[in-house]
């Protein structure tokens, strides 16, 4: 018995052994050119560095302090700043965002875009109502995260007492643009 399932194994496996030579002689002439093409865009989407000139960049390492919370481009937060913009030589800034509570909505929910190249938000703490343009009303909750593409409109309908967001933007200097509903 022993052997004869040794035996139905080896076959199996030999069988299976020509299925996957069939499989790899097929594969090269399955359009190689096209096969190899694709590897090398993946590897230099990856490799190829952003700009030929490459600004010199040092490591940006923040530390928590309650006293670097300070006044920035909104009335209603304060901004931690993460010594990014400067340690990447204007490539991006990225701050700690904390809303004061309560919400106003007078002054709070004004539709807007920056002229930026990349946006990320990440919701630290609390949670924060928001609208974008062709994606409606969404509640950001505490681990929600979301990228605002160049120049979409949105706006902040509500947040929580507690709210707490993490923003990285490319590139550092950017400019914010108020608009009408
Ligand atoms: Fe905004």
């Amino acid at each position: 018995m022993a052997k004869k399932s040794v035996a139905k194994a080896a076959a199996k496996a030999a069988s299976r052994k020509s299925v996957a030579a069939k499989v790899a002689k097929k594969a090269p002439s399955a359009k190689p050119g096209k096969a190899i093409a694709k590897k090398a865009l993946a590897k230099k989407a990856v490799a190829a560095p952003v700009s030929a000139k490459r600004l010199k960049q040092r490591p940006a390492i923040s530390h928590y302090r309650e006293e670097d919370f300070a006044a920035g481009l909104r009335a209603y937060a304060k901004y931690r700043d993460l010594g990014v913009a400067e340690a990447s030589g204007g490539v991006a800034q990225a701050h700690v965002i904390r809303l004061i509570a309560p919400c106003d909505p007078n002054e709070v929910s004004k539709l807007h875009y920056h002229d930026a190249e990349f946006q990320l938000v990440y919701v630290l703490n609390g949670w924060v109502k928001t609208y974008m343009d062709g994606v409606g009303e969404q509640t950001m909750r505490q681990g929600s995260c979301w990228t605002q593409p160049p120049r979409i409109k949105h706006l902040i309908r509500d947040y929580s007492d507690n709210c707490e967001l993490l923003e990285v933007i490319l590139p550092a200097q950017f400019k914010t643009v108020e608009v009408k509903a």
